[in-house]
């Protein structure tokens, strides 16, 4: 099976080619157009961003064929991310891909943004794969799943106020670093001196308490708003010591280390429960080397592997929904005339249970 996957829920406008089944992958081709233009305005603008699809959606399709050399004909089917997203975002891709399906008489698949995610790692690591526990971190969604199989998703906890992605933008603006912040807070963190070498600063942890238990309410949630919050705070302190320049990196490493304290945990909690060695990390905080590292090395005692996208393919990208629309797309699920795009929407298959 060949499947072109077409992706424009935010700001790139993205388009992908992938054959073969979910245990045999192969990226022929993924074309991905960034819309820089939002970082003039600090965050992205729906309604250029909408501008922008309509503008790159025919040369990025057109460049991932040639690319992957070969013709719509060659294709089984066109999967689009038709949720969750911008709705003016998601309507160039989910009706260009109506279009272009029915034009060449090929099925369309609907695609959850975030189920493209979890396969946006298979694509480079075929050991990738169910089962194991997933940390899905984005600009907008901080999830915790267990993936017993492909298309069965528990839901074990989430945030509950901002996603990990958009904290790190959030105290990126504070320290006066540009939009997106998670990588330049990871890079000015980095050049903090270590806690054992007098980094300064150290933020509580959200709901990591010691002595928590499984049937907590917040065993598995998540909170960053307060942490953003202490954030705040200590620029204000420093600013008004005149010390913010000798701080900034030191407040940046104090932020990202509780960030990662309070994720490692987590999914540590929930591979334990579930008794998985496999843990898949997704979504553009993904590429934090930091986080990487962290969560290796707190798997490695238990022989756990941690398993983390290259950032091309942590980001938004076709790749990812192409994949998960392959797999769809095999289980036989073909939208119907009057897909719609849809703004939110959960994933396919989550499930919550009883823990
Ligand atoms: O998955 P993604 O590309 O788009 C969404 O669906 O949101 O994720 C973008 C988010 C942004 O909040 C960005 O600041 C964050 O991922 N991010 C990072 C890093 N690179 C991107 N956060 C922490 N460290 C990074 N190196
Ligand atoms: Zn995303």
């Amino acid at each position: 099976m060949r499947v072109l996957g077409i992706e424009t829920s935010c700001d790139e406008t993205s388009a992908a080619i992938v054959s073969g089944t979910p245990d045999d992958m192969q990226l022929e081709s993924l074309v991905i157009l960034s819309q820089d233009v939002h970082r003039l305005f600090g965050g992205v603008v729906p309604e250029i961003a909408s501008r922008q699809h309509l503008v790159g959606i025919v040369p990025a399709v057109n460049a991932a064929l040639h690319d992957a050399q070969r013709a719509l004909g060659d294709l089984d089917a066109i999967a689009v991310t038709h949720a969750p997203g911008l709705v003016g975002a998601l309507l160039v891709g989910t009706s260009y891909a109506k279009t272009l399906a029915f034009s060449h008489g090929l099925p369309v698949v609907p695609v959850h943004h975030l189920e493209g995610h979890l396969f946006a790692t298979l694509l480079e690591q075929p050991e990738a794969k169910p089962p194991f526990t997933a940390l899905l971190v984005s600009g907008g969604h901080t999830l915790l799943l267990d993936v017993p199989e492909w298309g069965r998703y528990q839901l074990l906890g989430q945030t509950r106020d901002d996603a990990v992605g958009e904290a790190f933008d959030k105290v990126a603006k504070l320290l006066g670093l540009p939009y997106p912040g998670g990588r330049p807070v990871e890079l000015l963190a980095a050049t903090a001196e270590s806690p054992e070498h007098g980094h300064a600063h150290y933020f509580a942890r959200p709901m990591l308490r010691r002595r928590a238990v499984v049937t907590d309410d917040d065993y598995f949630d998540c909170s960053f708003s307060g942490l953003k919050t202490a954030v705040l705070y200590a620029v204000r302190r420093a600013e008004a010591a005149g010390d913010i320049e000798q701080q900034r990196a030191s407040i940046a490493r104090g932020f990202q280390d509780a960030v990662i304290d309070t994720l490692v945990e987590k999914v540590y909690r929930a591979a334990k429960l579930r008794r998985r060695s496999r843990v898949v990390l997704g979504g553009g905080v993904a590429c934090n080397g930091a986080l990487q590292q962290a969560m290796r090395e707190r798997f490695a005692g238990r022989n756990g592997v941690v398993f983390a996208p290259t950032p091309r393919l942590a980001t938004d990208n076709a790749a990812m929904i192409a994949a998960a629309g392959l797999f769809r797309a095999l289980q036989g699920e073909h939208a119907a005339p009057d897909m719609t795009a849809t703004a939110s929407l959960p994933i396919p298959g989550i499930f919550s249970g009883k823990f």
